[in-house]
């Protein structure tokens, strides 16, 4: 494991751009698992600006998202599927066919986690997984005690999820459940990169990095993986001994 403090989100931002571009350039049929949420849109805004000034291309490679809250039609303005057009797939030269997320209102939704995952295993694995942190160190919607070795399932969101979400649906009331990309799925990535930024990540992430491994804070699992980043800003890291050194 890996962890690089940035100052501030820029700079993380322009450090996870670079990543993402990297392993685009090194292999343009790369195979990304991607988030959504607050953390990401500043590395998305940045990709966007490298396929337009610099003609970086994504035509060849293929995008898995790791979410979707059950229920939601590809077209709800809160739904992944729109998130991911509005900031990134539609702004760059991504092939519609090779972009996955899962389908939320699936009238199967078993059925359709079934799909996702071999779709995955059949693009050959994921190259980078980029991930965001939960506040209670959940990774894609693998909440707390998700098993490690998970595929993509149905999930109920824990609470507090819910309620950090809550802004983006009518109501102020977020869905119930979701499908996500498993624990194992995440954790066969070649490579993962996961991003934090803000105070109100430091706790989790201090967890995560120096707590006990443990599916109580899925994040922490990481550290077993071979090939993973923190990518932190300093508010990020400020509860993490080694921001002391
Ligand atoms: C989103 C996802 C979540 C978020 C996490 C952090 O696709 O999988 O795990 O990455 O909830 O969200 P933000 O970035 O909004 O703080």
């Amino acid at each position: 494991m890996r962890v690089r403090v940035l100052p501030d989100y820029e700079s993380m931002s322009a450090a996870a751009a670079e990543i993402v571009a990297g392993k685009v350039r090194e292999k343009p049929e790369a195979v990304f698992l991607l988030p959504t949420g607050t953390t990401p849109l500043g590395m998305y805004r940045r990709l966007v600006e490298m396929h337009q000034r610099e003609g970086l291309s994504f035509d060849r490679a293929t995008f898995f998202n790791l979410d979707e809250y059950l229920g939601l039609p590809p077209d709800h303005p809160a739904s992944y599927h729109v998130y991911m057009e509005e900031n990134f797939y539609r702004l760059v030269d991504a092939d519609p066919a090779q972009i996955h997320v899962p389908e939320g209102s699936a009238p199967d939704p078993e059925a359709e986690c079934e799909r996702y995952e071999t779709a995955i295993r059949e693009a050959g694995g994921v190259d980078l997984c980029v991930l965001g942190i939960g506040r209670n160190g959940h990774i894609g919607f693998n909440e707390p005690g998700a098993p490690f070795d998970s595929r993509t399932r149905v999930v109920r969101l824990a609470e507090s999820t819910r309620r950090v979400n809550a802004s983006d649906f009518e109501g102020d009331r977020a869905p119930e459940r979701a499908i996500t990309v498993g624990m194992a799925t995440i954790f066969e990535s070649r490579e993962v990169l996961i991003l934090a930024s803000g105070a109100n990540k430091a706790r989790a992430v201090a967890v995560a990095i120096e707590g006990e491994i443990s599916d109580a804070v899925p994040a922490s699992m990481l550290r077993r993986h071979p090939n993973t980043t923190f990518l932190l800003d300093q508010e990020a890291a400020a509860a993490l001994s080694l921001s002391d050194e």
